[in-house]
């Protein structure tokens, strides 16, 4: 059977705990979109590894496959598995003959496009991993995939064809000096170097044959899902989004399972116990502001909004790993929760950070928007029309900071923050099937396991 683990909100939820909890009666994790935009890091056997692309599930010896969906930068693949190889791990990695590669000059034209949209206010405050303008390539049927590594003669087809395109609208268009990323024989060498390689580690599979034999032998599949629902790029708040369907129908169209596969095993909603973005566009349950993300920001939001925001954030460790910068931080938004709900159809929830808001006399959540006078209990489909829903907010009594490292049933939980999970479970219409309670991955009540 698949479980797949999706991100309900705004990615950054949490799905790793998720991920690593049932991970061990795994047999093969999938991702399915995105690429190294995804961060995450996973504890196993007393030591933290931090990862981007491989799909974590490697570092417990199971075989990890990025699926056709993906954009692989074939350089941080390779890093990524020199790491665990020097820590003394075989990570048994396969990749898609489907999946498109990102190449040097998409970073750079990621670069390029930010700053040029930032000139406005349309910049997406990208990764700046080359995601957008990979999958720009894949649609405009001028992308290089895996596949094509494995064949010199074809990659320098590719690259003829596409790379004079590039260095056109890097000098001509935006108007910067190109260098080796804009070369085809320098990108030629290397990135036949880079096929030469998954060849020899038989790397590259047909995936959606590969993963329904993995199925038809009785393997168990999780599907991982990165970054999320609110910035898929069809089902997010668009143009601030990133490149790819993180919901639950990319876990079919980016790994080449069908989706009577996917649907008959369990989707997990992975809900972050509050509100916190990366990024510009609208919030509407934010908590103060963060300048230059928090849009028309001139920190002249009421003291207590910018505590408790100060205050979630510190208590959440709501900064970005590698940039440090902060995030934004908001209550939890309802709407946006019922939205994913329905575009996924969770099977169940698992609810993290409960701990994080622990402590406050009161925690509110925006339960429904007001849009031209009237109540809506879900997302508008237009970002414009999303910036200007009002959120209405319902309160429910805080509940005590506990040692959450003795929290281990339903019952240990305290009774405030029960009532506030069970709130969340019935309007989503979905069970809690864990709930984290503390920043190590063993704090973690499981109520129910997939498998
Ligand atoms: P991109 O994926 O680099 O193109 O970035 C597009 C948008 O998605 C930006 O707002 C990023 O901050 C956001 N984003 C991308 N990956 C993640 C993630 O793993 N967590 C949270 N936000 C992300």
């Amino acid at each position: 059977m698949t479980v797949t683990i999706v991100g309900s909100q705004l990615g950054d939820e949490g799905k790793g705990r998720v991920v690593d909890l049932f991970g061990g009666d795994v047999d093969v994790v999938v991702r399915y979109q995105g690429g190294d935009n995804a961060g995450h890091t996973v504890v196993h056997g007393g030591t933290e590894y931090k990862l981007s692309l491989v799909p974590s599930g490697v570092v417990r010896g199971k075989v990890g496959v990025l699926g056709n969906g993906c954009v692989v930068n074939p350089a941080t693949l390779f890093e990524e598995i020199d790491k665990l190889r020097d820590r003394g791990l075989d990570p048994d990695v396969r990749v898609a003959e489907r999946a498109h590669v990102i190449l040097p000059y998409h970073r750079v034209l990621d670069g390029i496009e930010e700053d040029v949209k930032s000139e406005g206010d349309l910049a997406a405050g990208t990764t700046g991993r080359g995601i957008g303008p990979t999958y720009e390539d894949k649609a405009g049927r001028r992308g290089v995939r895996i596949g094509d590594l494995l064949d010199p003669e074809i990659l320098r087809e590719r690259l003829e064809y596409v790379v004079p395109q590039k260095k056109a609208l890097a000098e001509d268009v935006f108007g910067i000096e190109t260098d080796e990323a804009f070369d085809v024989d320098a990108l030629f060498e290397q990135y036949r170097e880079f096929g030469e390689r998954i060849a020899d580690e038989n790397m590259a599979v047909d995936c959606g044959t590969f993963l329904a034999e993995r199925v038809a032998e009785g393997d168990e599949l999780m599907m991982e899902g990165a970054q999320g629902t609110s910035i898929d790029i069809d089902h997010g708040i668009y143009p601030y989004v990133t490149s790819s369907n993180p919901t639950t129908g990319g876990a079919c169209t980016g790994t080449g399972l069908p989706p009577t596969t996917v649907g008959q095993g369990e989707v997990i909603g992975i809900v972050k116990a509050y509100t916190s973005r990366v990024g510009t566009g609208p919030l509407p349950t934010e908590l103060g502001g963060v300048e230059g993300q928090t849009p028309d920001y001139e920190g002249d939001q009421p003291a207590d909004e910018e505590e408790l925001a100060t205050f979630i954030r510190d208590e959440g460790g709501e900064y970005g790993t590698v940039t440090g910068r902060p995030r934004r931080v908001g209550w939890l938004d309802m709407p946006m929760l019922r939205h994913a709900a329905r575009v996924n159809g969770f099977t169940a929830i698992a609810v993290n950070h409960v701990d994080v808001l622990a402590g406050l006399d009161e925690v509110k959540v925006g339960h429904s928007y007001t849009l031209n006078g009237e109540e809506i209990m879900t997302m508008p489909a237009t970002t414009e029309k999303w910036g200007e829903c009002e959120a209405n907010f319902r309160s429910f009594d805080g509940w005590e900071d506990v040692d959450w490292t003795d929290v281990e049933t339903w019952e240990d939980i305290p009774e405030n923050a029960r009532t506030y999970l069970d709130y969340v479970s019935e309007q989503l219409d979905a069970p809690v099937m864990t709930v984290g309670c503390g920043p190590d991955r063993n704090d973690t009540v499981v109520l129910d396991d997939p498998f």
